[in-house]
């Protein structure tokens, strides 16, 4: 009886472990299990009845014309007490005008200090936008702001603030601080419109009624209910910080990641908010609004014409309310702590409102050259003979690659920082075999440090561990069993980290560091994470904290790297699971632990366009399904996807069959040769991509509407998208038996990337699109140029002397226009301009390149032209020879025709791409 009982739990065991794939919901807690989002929301519908705002600016306090900020006063908030009397908290504000249509404003508590008890930091966390900004970063207010304000003021009133350009003007109203914003006259944003301002300022438990507004509801203030987080001690009481700002006239609003969901937001009114969290989220739910590995809190809206962006820089646990309502997107941002500091962005397009975020966060770093190429990984390759098979199989099969992996299992006892002795004997001989044909090697190393052995005692012992509530180091679990966690928030803590990856990487060149596990995930804490009264560097709680956490490790390992392999100058390669605003600087990241099946390859496409435009583009996921086994289909399917994703990697966890692409049957391998292929063929378009968006933050995976802003039927495409601004335009076949796709095409000329048949869309719209299993939708629009190399080399590396191929796709007017950019792909001499920048043109029945930069290394600009292909019928054959220049070479050369008379070809024009031509048809 009692075999038969346990058989019978094993088979519903293994049932479950095959057919649902799903996160166990019960870890995370719901908005309504969340004190803080659930008192805020509370309050937000009960401010809808009263009408009344609790919060105003007091006239008297007012500053015009610090030299530092445009304007500083009081925000003031007045709690109502039984015997009639007001309570009056006072929160300093600042607000400021910046340069390129943008603002910024912040509200603070100045804390009474003998409230709080050491070593905790009376202070509310100010410091995000320190992290989240670029060094070099500039909040300056613009010059000569106009401010207009009444003879006397009064609370009644307003104030007008405009900057000297006039792009912005900002209406301060002081009876309730609303503000509305004015981009080009035309109101886009309000902010405070429905009133939800609310900061819970300190108290103690026992005078917590006094201080409550009238709204506000009394729930998990001092303790936590939720079952995982009862031990919380929440030293400060209620501490939360929201507010609302409407988008004026937009219905669509983007951005926020990282959440399973569409690209364009859903209206929250009838579920839970969106909630930035770092987690870790194993097999996480698909259309789903629940927390991430990654938090990049910015939003942007956007109508034909306008588009609006809203950083808030918070790094603790948010809740984010989304509201479409009469045209407008009413939007509700609750942060647990820190304080309201919030940049907003104003611009023409999308894109624009991208690119100043990045400006002020840094553009994503240029990769390596070789990390653009295909990443192949696998929970585990266990040993150094493991590794060099795979190595050698994929050559065998020729098939590129550039980085392997290892996973866990290569530690020694899973001491990060070790190599297992009897698996990896000796590192540096396996790494250099593998340099020799370029290859490069990625190794996991996690914060979590085993107790017990020297690394962890090192870190221990300089007092660079995160400490628990009373300020001792605290022990957790994770992969090691019983660990600590690297504090690295500490400058005392990066110097120590950064020795322990000199070390590791001492006498290598290319071996790089990934850094998993970083939300932090703590297996044996609340909500996988993190307790919330862990305290790090300057006594700050997680609490306030959280979300920088993966950054702050990630940029010490980058840093750390960068400075290991100082002496080659070498760009580092870090990937992190866990990121915040201002990780693109050092990092690349992936969506994940998805699962083998079609809804996660569909949802991995808005993941991805979203962390595009939230200026991150360098992600992908895991292809093809990091749990379970994938059929040959979906396995397809998800190379001719993934080989869009910026970041480019086939992943698998431990317990799934081994899928390294040579072991595929016969038909399944031809076809992912070819993906893999087409990808390394087109690197030079891909890198030119990546140099775009480390120089102005454009996306690599790019939504059509940042293309098309004016086209409003492109704003909720998201299973469609361009490559960089190269004008490839793909849309991945992510449905099981498909045969045949709509895709829509805005207005222009359009080619089949594989047959170049072009045909013309008077107006934008669908058109039916065959696919078979070998091919995928990839058109080029008329108008642009395409840069490859067609050759099949090994590696990124080993194409670097090999010729160019240009693919010139006309568009109506028989004119087109491409970019291509070149570097070494492996050091910082870019940055000392050691780069090629070729613009080529056709027009007027005349192709030319112009060089806008050349390189110092002048051998960078000597790879030859060997094809020139022009697709017809756009444009006519010329019918007799044609004219060739460069430099004192000139000569005259007939074209050959394709038998379908779809393109003509120039062969082997013999031209240098690092020198000005021009042909003459
Ligand atoms: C986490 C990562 C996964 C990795 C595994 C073991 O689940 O997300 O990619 O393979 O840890 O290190």
């Amino acid at each position: 009886m009692l075999f038969i009982r346990s058989t019978l739990v094993l088979l519903v065991l293994a049932f479950n472990l095959q057919c649902s794939w799903a996160f166990s919901d019960y870890l995370l807690k719901t908005c309504a299990q969340s004190g803080f989002c659930h008192r805020n929301r509370q309050y937000a519908s009960n401010i809808q009845e009263s009408k009344r705002s609790p919060y105003s600016i007091d006239p008297s306090h007012l500053i015009f014309n610090d030299p530092l900020h445009t304007l500083r006063g009081t925000v003031v908030k007045r709690i109502p007490q039984e015997n009639g009397s007001e309570q009056v908290i006072e929160l300093p504000f600042t607000l400021d005008l910046l340069e390129g249509s943008k603002a910024h404003f912040t509200i603070d508590e100045l804390r009474d200090p003998v409230n709080v008890k050491e070593p905790l930091n009376t202070r509310r966390y100010n410091e995000t936008l320190s992290w989240a900004l670029h060094e070099s970063a500039n909040l300056f207010p613009t010059p000569n702001v106009k401010v207009t304000k009444p003879k006397s003021l009064s609370r009644d009133k307003q104030l007008i603030l405009k900057s000297e350009d006039k792009s912005i003007k900002m209406k301060l109203h002081l009876k309730t601080f609303k503000i509305e914003v004015f981009y080009m006259e035309d109101l886009v944003m309000t902010i405070n419109d429905r009133m939800l301002l609310n900061l819970e300022h300190l108290r103690k438990p026992e005078n917590n009624a006094e201080n409550k507004l009238p709204e506000e509801i009394i729930f998990n203030d001092f303790h936590d209910d939720f079952q995982y987080s009862r031990e919380d001690t929440i030293p400060f009481g209620p501490e939360s910080v929201a507010l609302d700002l409407t988008f004026n006239g937009m219905e669509n609003v983007y951005g926020i990641p990282e959440h399973a969901d569409s690209l364009r937001l859903k209206d929250t009114t009838d579920s839970d908010p969106y909630r930035l969290f770092n987690v870790d989220v194993f097999e996480y739910n698909t259309d789903s609004k629940m927390p991430m590995y990654g938090a990049i809190p910015l939003m942007i809206g956007t109508r034909p014409g306008v588009s609006a962006g809203v950083f808030w820089a918070n790094a603790a646990d948010t809740w984010i309310d989304i509201k479409y309502d009469e045209s407008n997107t009413k939007t509700h941002w609750i942060s647990e702590a820190g304080i309201i500091d919030v940049i907003i962005f104003f611009a023409e397009t999308p894109l624009e409102i991208t690119k100043a975020y990045t400006n002020l966060t840094g553009t994503p770093s240029l990769p390596l050259l070789s990390a653009v190429g295909y990443h192949q990984c696998r929970w585990n390759y266990n040993d150094e003979r493991d590794v060099l098979t795979v190595d050698y199989e994929m050559d065998k099969a020729e098939i590129p690659y550039d980085f392997i992996w290892l996973d866990l299992e290569y530690t020694e006892d899973k001491k990060y920082f070790t190599w297992k002795p009897e698996a990896f004997p000796n590192p540096q001989k396996m790494l250099k075999k593998l340099w020799k044909v370029g290859r490069n090697m990625v190794t996991l190393i996690d914060p979590h440090i085993k107790v017990g052995y020297d690394i962890s005692e090192t870190i221990e012992r300089s007092g660079t561990a995160v400490k628990n509530s009373i300020n001792e180091i605290y022990h957790g679990h994770c992969w090691p069993g019983e660990s600590i966690w690297i504090d690295s928030f500490s400058r005392k803590a990066q110097g120590v980290w950064g020795k322990f990856v000199s070390k590791f990487v001492k006498n290598a060149n290319n071996l790089f560091i990934w850094n998993d596990m970083n939300e932090p995930s703590i297996f044996s804490g609340p909500e996988t994470t993190a307790p919330k009264d862990l305290l790090h560097d300057g006594g700050y709680e997680e609490r306030s904290v959280h979300n920088l956490y993966g950054l702050t490790l990630h940029e010490t390992t980058y840093n750390s790297l960068k400075q290991g392999y100082a002496k080659e100058n070498k760009r580092p390669f870090v990937l992190t699971r866990a990121f915040f605003a201002g990780s693109q600087r050092s990092a690349a990241t992936w969506t994940g632990d998805n699962v083998a099946n079609w809804d996660y390859l569909k949802i991995s496409i808005p993941m991805c366009l979203t962390n595009n435009i939230a200026g991150f583009p360098f992600i992908g996921a895991d292809i093809a399904g990091f749990s379970g086994n994938p059929s040959d289909e979906l396995l397809v399917r998800w190379y001719q996807t993934g080989m869009w994703y910026p970041f480019f990697r086939a992943h698998a966890h431990i317990d799934t069959l081994r899928r390294e692409p040579y072991l595929l049957k016969e038909s399944v391998k031809s076809i992912v040769r070819d993906v893999i292929r087409l990808r390394y063929a087109l690197l030079p378009t891909f890198y030119t991509a990546f140099h775009d968006a480390s120089v102005s933050g454009v996306p690599v995976m790019n939504p059509i509407f940042y293309e098309k802003p004016t086209l409003e039927e492109t704003y909720r495409i998201d299973d469609e998208f361009y490559l960089g601004r190269s004008g490839l335009l793909v849309k991945p076949v992510t449905e099981e038996g498909c045969m045949s796709t709509q895709v829509f095409f805005p207005p222009g000329i359009f080619y089949d990337y594989f047959t170049l048949q072009s045909f013309s869309m008077e107006k934008s719209g669908y058109r039916d699109v065959d696919v078979s299993e070998e091919t995928l939708p990839l058109f080029i629009e008329g108008g642009h140029i395409i840069v490859r190399k067609d050759r099949y080399r090994r590696s990124a590396r080993l194409m670097a002397r090999d010729p160019f191929t240009l693919l010139i796709a006309p568009n109506a007017t028989q004119e087109a226009s491409g970019n291509l950019y070149v570097d070494d792909g492996e050091t910082y001499s870019y940055q000392e301009g050691n780069y090629l920048d070729v613009l080529f043109t056709l027009k007027d029945g005349i192709l030319e390149s112009s060089i806008s930069h050349y390189p110092a290394d002048r051998s960078l600009g000597s790879n030859l032209i060997e094809d020139i292909i022009i697709a017809t019928p756009n444009f006519q054959k010329p019918s007799g020879t044609i004219l060739i220049q460069q430099g004192d070479m000139r000569k005259e050369v007939n074209v050959q025709v394709d038998p379908y008379h779809r393109y003509f070809k120039i062969p082997n024009p013999l031209l240098e791409i690092g020198k000005p031509w021009t042909i003459l048809f």
